[in-house]
């Protein structure tokens, strides 16, 4: 999604600029551009189609020498990719200049209305309405200032906006605005920093404001003021962030994707860590989750996030007994789910900002459910917005594919299960314990799975010109199944689909030729042989079977040939997800490198996706 970055001090702004657009290039992008204003109050924009690295070569920065700027990075929602869409934009008269992250929805009444006072269009993008909102304001009542002209402008906008503003009227600052689209203020020495997020500026500063929905900062060289649309000045308080900016760096890896893959048994120690007490008790921060008035759970997110709810729902419905239902945001928020104050709606998002998780949880906190968001984002908008936060430890995610993020969300889903269960009196059992010790497992057999992987490697290099592939699986296998398909299509764009293992031969059997990849998950014991049926079933029709499992399989009876047994250590099957993926990520990634494709930058993807 767009990612804006904007500097005010005394170095020179373009350096900064294309340093914070570097970072946020994870976020998925197809054009990127900047504005400065230089010493002579001169405004210049450079912006192209394509890569931060083409902007930064593009002569003509040259000439950009000021110390004030905004830039910004372009995920195509109104207009097509190119130049003359691409960010920053002005006003007809070049008096304001805009680079905006978000979806302005009432475009076509602002289109007339701008158009009918006289101004013209000229690109396909929504953004360009902002800068001739403000001029109009602007100009309709010069005395009042640019910053009532914004506050015009803002009353006329629906929809979600991100804004950085500049002018040569605003001589010292930038005006910076947010609606339902992340922004964030870093403070510096003498200098200030802007970024749609943390890692963008983490290198310059560790101190930030984190702005709310209708709040405009007046973000100067060794000031920052903020605003309600009222023009009241809020008071607001800094955050020291304590990520290290080495590690939102590569750090010796060639792609980020293969570090965060490797770094799971860290963060899961992390994540398991500061969720247990000394005494190995769980001891989360939910003192005041009164976990007795609850019926029902529901579990919402996106993507990868909402694959670690479906594999999570089972550990939830085992051991606190209560009905999970698991739902994709964007489906939540318009059906009109059956929530009320007995329901305990679990959002789980690794950004902390995904539109359609916010929306959902704004609609869960409107039905008087109560909230309870896992985050990885430290700050970030669903933090702010719920009544319980839980931050996973995964570290800074910045491959589009998430994986960290997913194997530490499952760890602390179990957690919380757990949590409640005890809670609720039901944890004396044996299976409690197990999992309890499992979890803590966990890391140690993650490492053991990536010192292991070279199987992984060879599997990838056969069968990486595949056009098609099936993932099987039962229960939270399937679960497994899903993420899995999806990191393949995510990265290797090769078409693929998980199935629940006993569903194949109502339908996508049909499917099945010579050579068809199908990769099967199994771990729970009690209905492997299940799984194995469906695989012979498959073999016999001529697929090409791979298998991650923890169990010993016997070879002979069931047609697979042991080169593509992928055999992970042994644990509970409830937790088995957060083994099972492992290889799974990196039968994707190596894929992924046998196409020499860019696996932390796919096509048309975001890592963080802030409009709907
Ligand atoms: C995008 C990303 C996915 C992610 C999903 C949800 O689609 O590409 O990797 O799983 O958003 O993101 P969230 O930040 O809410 O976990």
């Amino acid at each position: 999604m767009c990612g804006i970055v904007g500097y005010i001090g005394t170095k020179k702004a373009v350096p900064v600029l294309i340093n914070g657009l570097l970072s946020l290039e994870y976020r998925g992008y197809d054009s990127a551009g900047l504005a400065v204003l230089n010493n002579d109050n001169s405004l210049k924009i450079v912006k192209d189609m394509g890569r931060v690295k083409k902007l930064q070569d593009n002569s003509e920065l040259e000439s950009l020498t000021g110390s004030i700027g905004i830039a910004h990075t372009r995920w195509a929602t109104r207009g097509m990719p190119s130049k003359i869409n691409s960010h920053p934009h002005t006003d007809n008269n070049n008096t304001f200049t805009v680079v905006h992250n978000g979806i302005i929805e009432n475009y076509d009444e602002l289109k007339s209305f701008i158009e009918k006072k006289g101004y013209a269009l000229h690109s396909e993008t929504d953004t360009e309405l902002i800068p001739n909102l403000i001029h109009y304001f602007y100009n309709k009542n010069t005395k009042k200032g640019v910053l009532f002209a914004v506050t015009e402008a803002l009353k006329k906008l629906e929809g979600s906006y991100a804004l950085e503003i500049t002018s040569p009227l605003l001589k010292d600052e930038i005006i910076v605005v947010k609606k339902d689209s992340p922004v964030v203020i870093g403070v510096g020495k003498n200098e200030n920093y802007i970024a749609s997020d943390i890692p963008a500026i983490l290198s310059y500063t560790k101190d930030f404001y984190f702005m709310e929905d209708y709040e405009i900062a007046e973000v100067k060289k060794d000031s920052i003021t903020f605003y309600n649309y009222d023009l009241n000045i809020i008071e607001k308080e800094i955050k020291n962030i304590e990520w290290d900016a080495i590690a939102s760096e590569k750090n010796g890896y060639d792609d980020y994707m293969l570090k965060e893959i490797y770094e799971q048994p860290t963060a899961i120690r992390e994540t398991i860590g500061t969720s247990f007490n000394k005494e190995g008790n769980i001891n989360l921060p939910l003192n005041s989750l009164d976990v007795n008035k609850y019926n029902k759970i529901y579990i919402v997110a996106c993507g990868t996030a909402m694959h670690a709810g479906i594999a999570t729902k089972y550990i939830f419905e085992k051991f606190t007994q209560i009905p999970c239902e698991v739902d994709m945001a964007s489906e939540f928020r318009y059906r009109n789910p059956l929530i009320n104050e007995k329901t305990l709606c679990i959002f789980i998002s690794q950004s902390g900002e995904t539109a359609d998780t916010i929306a959902a949880l704004k609609l869960a906190k409107k039905s008087g459910s109560t909230t309870l968001s896992i985050v990885n984002v430290i700050g970030s908008s669903i933090t702010r917005i719920s009544d319980f936060v839980l931050y996973t430890h995964a570290g800074p995610e910045i491959a589009v594919a998430s994986t960290k993020a997913y194997t530490c969300q499952v760890t602390l889903l179990t957690i919380l299960a757990l949590f409640i269960s005890e809670k609720l009196g039901l944890s004396n059992t044996a299976d409690f314990e197990k999992l309890k010790n499992d979890l803590n497992q966990l890391p140690d057999k993650i490492k053991y799975i990536l010192d292991n992987c070279d199987k992984v490697k060879n599997i990838a290099n056969q069968i990486y010109q595949d056009k098609n592939m099936f993932f099987i699986g039962r229960i939270n296998d399937y679960a497994v199944a899903m993420e899995g398909s999806l990191k393949v299509k995510e990265i290797t764009y090769i078409h693929s689909e998980a199935y629940a293992a006993g569903e194949l031969k109502h339908g996508p059997i049909a499917l099945i030729e010579d050579g068809v990849s199908v990769i099967g998950i199994i771990t729970n014991p009690s209905i492997s042989s299940k799984t194995l049926s469906n695989l012979d079933e498959v073999v016999t029709r001529g697929a090409n079977i791979i298998l991650i499992s923890n169990q010993d399989i016997d070879i002979n009876s069931s047609n697979i040939n042991e080169e593509s047994i992928v055999k992970i250590p042994d644990c509970s099957s409830l937790i088995s997800p957060v083994l099972s993926v492992i290889p799974l990520q990196l039968l994707a990634y190596h894929i992924a490198k046998c196409k020499k494709l860019d696996v932390d930058k796919p096509r048309n993807l975001a890592k963080s996706v802030t409009v709907e």
